[in-house]
């Protein structure tokens, strides 16, 4: 198990400990009936730690997106939210797709109602949709191309200069986009309950707790936090910045299964997971809804499945093909 100790700001420190790959007798369970039913486990970064050591691939967004576009399993469990799964089922609709907890949903999704985004497309019939991979398959299906935070700066930069662009749902990730772009877009005014926060107070106390350490945020915190931070990227990114950058010590602002994913990758770094607010509590409570058991029982009984809708399943693929194109 990771340690997991605080200090006096109440932070989380996570350190990487040696034995953290054992496994108990439910997860040799999980290993064994993945294999009788042919299936692969696909894991966000935000999982919990006992769930990332089962699965066949931990990654951020575009990757699972890009595991989900390659597998060759007849089963995909998706350890991840509801958003997730269904992007993995509207690029394999012939496959069975799981998810451990069918309501582990997403509060950045629930911000863009597709009947609200398709009233605003009669309005401004010219717009052009780009739409953050977290959005329901309805929006989806309205959308012109999809992009993840790995990847939102280069597909906002492949779309033709002369349109207008609607980014949806996330207002903090489309300003983020639009500094790095230098390109206008109108926002949609959702964002991440978890990631605003973390707020410029908190972590500045942190910064003074733990002189010299990085700060990596998520594009999904506020400006203001985004502004103080060393680097902002997408939580794949964040593995890649913190393995090269010599720092021995991160404060991370984004959701705390990320920290599992770094002291696993970088067992000799040590990894602050930033103040929130109030208190210390950037868990995202839709990826916790998935637990070991409900990971065994979906495997055991092929259950729960996304099911959707032929017509929306085929509009929907359609800007998620241009993404993978165009990343
Ligand atoms: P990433 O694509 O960076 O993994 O982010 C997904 C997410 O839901 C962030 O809250
Ligand atoms: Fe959605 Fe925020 Fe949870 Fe990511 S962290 S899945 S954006 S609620």
């Amino acid at each position: 198990m990771n340690e997991l100790e605080e200090n006096k700001f109440d932070l989380k420190l996570f350190r990487h400990q040696p034995d953290a790959e054992t496994l108990n007798a439910q997860q040799e369970e999980i290993i064994r009936l993945k294999k009788e039913k042919n299936a692969v486990i696909l894991c966000h970064n935000y999982q919990i730690e006992p769930i990332q050591q089962v699965a066949d691939y931990v990654g951020d967004s575009l990757g699972l997106a890009r595991q989900a576009a390659e597998t060759e399993a007849e089963i995909i469990v998706f350890c991840g939210v509801h958003f997730m799964a269904e992007t993995a089922k509207i690029l394999n609709p012939t496959k069975t797709v799981l998810l451990p907890d069918i309501d582990a949903g997403c509060s950045l999704s629930d911000s863009c109602p597709a009947p609200q985004l398709a009233d605003y497309k009669k309005k401004f019939p010219d717009t052009y949709v780009v739409a953050y991979v977290n959005c329901s398959a309805d929006v989806k299906a309205l959308s012109d191309v999809i992009c993840t935070s790995g990847n939102a700066v280069q597909i906002v930069n492949n779309v033709p200069e002369n349109r207008e662009i609607l980014f949806v749902p996330d207002q903090n990730l489309g300003q983020w986009v639009m500094g790095q772009t230098n390109r206008k877009m109108k926002l949609w005014p959702g964002s991440c309950y978890a990631h605003v926060l973390f707020t410029k107070e908190s972590i500045e106390r942190c910064r003074l707790e733990h002189p010299g350490a990085p700060v990596v945020a998520h594009p999904e915190c506020v400006e203001s936090v985004r502004d103080l931070s060393d680097e902002v990227c997408s939580t794949e990114k964040m593995v890649h910045y913190c393995k090269s950058n010599p720092s021995e010590k991160f404060i991370i602002l984004t959701e705390t299964g990320m920290m599992h994913r770094l002291t696993r990758e970088l067992p000799d770094k040590s990894f602050i997971a930033g103040p929130t607010g109030n208190c210390a509590c950037n868990d995202c409570r839709f990826m916790k809804m998935n637990t070991l058991s409900k990971l065994a029982n979906c495997l055991e009984t092929g259950g729960p499945e996304i099911i959707m809708d032929d017509k929306i399943i085929d509009q929907a693929r359609v800007p998620i093909e241009r993404m993978l194109d165009w990343s």
